[in-house]
């Protein structure tokens, strides 16, 4: 029997997921069960008018991670954001070992650190302010 190529098993896969916006959160659904989301704020500052927005949270369940699922949640998140004619996107990550996944993720999606506090968490670990610029 002829095998369907792994090309084809990721196509098939990804066709059984959705994203949903719901208030301010992008909720990855695996039909009817969620498997993921991607939390932001607006800035509060009436100035900025929606141009700022901050991710303060990025989740994938456990047994659904390593399939670029938080890419994909990621990728449709800034489209959405550009549509919406928002300038500055802004996150906080450590570097430890559970968080240097997301340190990598939002360096390969062009994020910027651009500050650091070290010894943030009681623990001793920093955080590092991220930000993307998407809109001129
Ligand atoms: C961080 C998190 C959202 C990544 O979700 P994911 O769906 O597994 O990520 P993806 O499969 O889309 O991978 C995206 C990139 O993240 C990095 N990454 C993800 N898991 C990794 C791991 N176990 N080790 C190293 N890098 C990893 C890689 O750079 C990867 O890109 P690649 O596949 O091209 O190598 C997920 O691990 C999670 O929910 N963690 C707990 C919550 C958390 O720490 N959130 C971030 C704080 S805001």
């Amino acid at each position: 029997m002829v095998q369907p190529s792994s090309f084809w098993l990721f196509f098939l896969y990804n066709r059984t997921m959705k994203i949903i916006l719901s208030k301010n959160k992008f909720i990855l659904k695996e039909r009817n069960k969620n498997v993921g989301y991607l939390k932001f704020e607006y800035a509060s500052d009436a100035s900025i008018k929606g141009r700022n927005v901050e991710i303060p949270y990025c989740f994938i369940k456990l047994e659904y991670r390593r399939k670029g699922l938080a890419k994909k949640l990621l990728n449709y998140a800034l489209n959405y954001f550009k549509k919406k004619k928002v300038i500055w996107v802004s996150l906080w990550t450590g570097k430890d070992l559970e968080q240097k996944k997301a340190y990598t993720l939002y360096k390969k999606f062009g994020f910027k650190q651009v500050a650091y506090q070290e010894d943030y968490y009681e623990d001793g670990v920093g955080v590092r302010l991220f930000v993307k610029r998407l809109n001129s």
